[in-house]
């Protein structure tokens, strides 16, 4: 592509994400054009629908029926995939734009997670290529940027965040409501802040994508969705976060990647959090990311996670990279020069936890729980016993810091025991 032309654009998949980039880059194109130094132009388009309305003129753009054929074509000078999914003609076009020499940018987090590592070597190997994905990280929160760019001269140390919005809406329903996980998750259905197959989402599953995503540019290790470590939110009740309120606490899902002493851990999971912490405070769909590096301390920025507008501001801003030369190696080191990933090493996880026992109310029952405690070597750092429920004590601890194994083994114990009435349940703590 000549410099002095303007970048010749060809945008796949119109929905939520694709038709609003439309949208910005043709009412806005003066706007953006400026800031990217040369001239922005949408030349060709795809999607399944012709017929449907976009919300802009498209008679101007070439129409093309497959996005493979479209991420080849001579008459686009960066493809910008907006489909979705890990495999198909996402994964295709993809590989066809970055075989042809040409930048690719996509917010298609499930995609990076699962083939990242091929198609950053791909994109490497190839004069002209290039791999850029803002939005498939938080939506609207220059994450990618911060981390890869703002970050670049720290050891970073720990990445965490909110990273899934129908999450964090549906556990501070549970909260305000006190309803049930199902019900909550009913009624947002309902509102459409969850998908019918709500799976990927309340799972942990997409906001693992994004986890891993970022765990490699914040490691420099090669992409490794596979040891994610995913517990979805679904066991979590009413009953813990009512008892997790009362000690200063709110549950939420945090994704987390840091460094420990065994390696790089990555955990996706329900975690108590101070309510005024920065990830406790975050409510509804909103999305936060914290980043923490030796030279920096803690950073953290917050905002909307999905959503056309935000989303397209995400991909927006690597268009304008694109056209700017800005294209840095996709995971912020060459390729040759990330670490392996994990393979399943165990990475260890030391913190404090929570800890809920439901106990037959009788004299000294209290006192095995202790005791089944510190044959783990776990102890006890604050201790409630709440309203008793018939004949059934809830008692809840937070622990000193200790292993998640040490926790693991002291539940089995607390299980067996004849006093022991419903089984125990646990979540790491996460103080900051
Ligand atoms: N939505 C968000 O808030 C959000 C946030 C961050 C990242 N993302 C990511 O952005 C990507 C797009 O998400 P979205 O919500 O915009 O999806 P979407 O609304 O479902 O749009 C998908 C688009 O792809 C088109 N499409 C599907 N299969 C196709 C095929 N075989 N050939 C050509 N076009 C095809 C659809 O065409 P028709 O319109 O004709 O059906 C539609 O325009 C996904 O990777 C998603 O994970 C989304």
């Amino acid at each position: 592509m000549n410099d002095a032309d303007p970048l010749k654009i060809g945008i796949a998949g119109l929905g939520t994400v694709g038709a609003s980039t439309l949208r910005y880059l043709v009412d806005e194109n003066a706007r953006i054009a400026a800031r990217s130094g040369r001239g922005l132009m949408v030349t060709a388009i795809v999607a399944r629908d012709r017929a449907k309305d976009r919300g802009v003129d498209t008679s101007g753009m070439r129409w093309f029926d497959d996005p493979v054929a479209m991420a080849k074509d001579d008459g686009i000078d960066i493809y910008i995939e907006l489909i979705g999914g890990a495999d198909g003609v996402a994964k295709a076009s993809v590989e066809a734009a970055l075989s042809a020499g040409k930048p690719v940018i996509t917010a298609n987090k499930a995609l990076l997670a699962h083939h990242g590592a091929a198609l950053a070597k791909l994109a490497e190997d190839t004069p002209g290529a290039s791999l850029h994905f803002e939005a498939a990280v938080a939506g609207g929160i220059p994450a990618v940027k911060a981390l890869r760019e703002g970050l670049a001269g720290n050891g970073v140390t720990r990445v965490s965040g909110i990273l899934n919005g129908t999450c964090n809406y549906i556990l501070t329903e549970m909260e305000e409501t006190g309803a049930a996980f199902g019900d909550v998750l009913l009624d947002a259905q309902k509102l459409g802040y969850a998908e019918t197959d709500p799976t990927a989402d309340v799972g942990g599953f997409d906001a693992a994508h994004k986890l891993a995503i970022m765990a490699a540019i914040a490691f420099g290790r090669q992409i490794d969705f596979a040891g994610v470590e995913i517990e979805g939110i679904e066991a979590v009740s009413a009953e813990d976060i009512v008892a997790a309120a009362d000690m200063g606490y709110r549950i939420r899902l945090i994704g987390m990647a840091e460094r420990t002493t065994k390696g790089v851990s990555q955990r996706m999971r329900p975690c108590l959090t101070p309510t005024d912490s920065p990830l406790g405070a975050i409510e509804g769909v909103t999305n936060a990311v914290m980043l923490e590096g030796d030279a920096i301390g803690a950073t953290v920025l917050t905002g909307p996670g999905a959503g056309g507008g935000p989303t397209a501001s995400a991909v927006l801003a690597d268009i304008v990279d694109v056209a700017r030369g800005n294209t840095p190696p996709t995971f912020g080191i060459a390729c040759a020069d990330l670490s392996p990933a994990g393979d399943g090493v165990d990475t260890g996880d030391e913190g404090a936890f929570y800890l809920r026992v439901t106990l037959d109310d009788r004299p000294g029952t209290l006192a095995e729980i202790a005791a089944a405690l510190g044959e783990e070597g776990v102890s006890i750092h604050r201790m409630r016993q709440h309203d008793h429920v018939g004949n059934a004590a809830p008692v809840t601890i937070v622990t000193h810091a200790c292993e998640l194994t040490a926790i693991t083994k002291a539940k089995e114990r607390i299980a067996a025991l004849p006093a022991s009435v419903a089984p125990p349940v646990s979540m790491r703590i996460v103080e900051s």
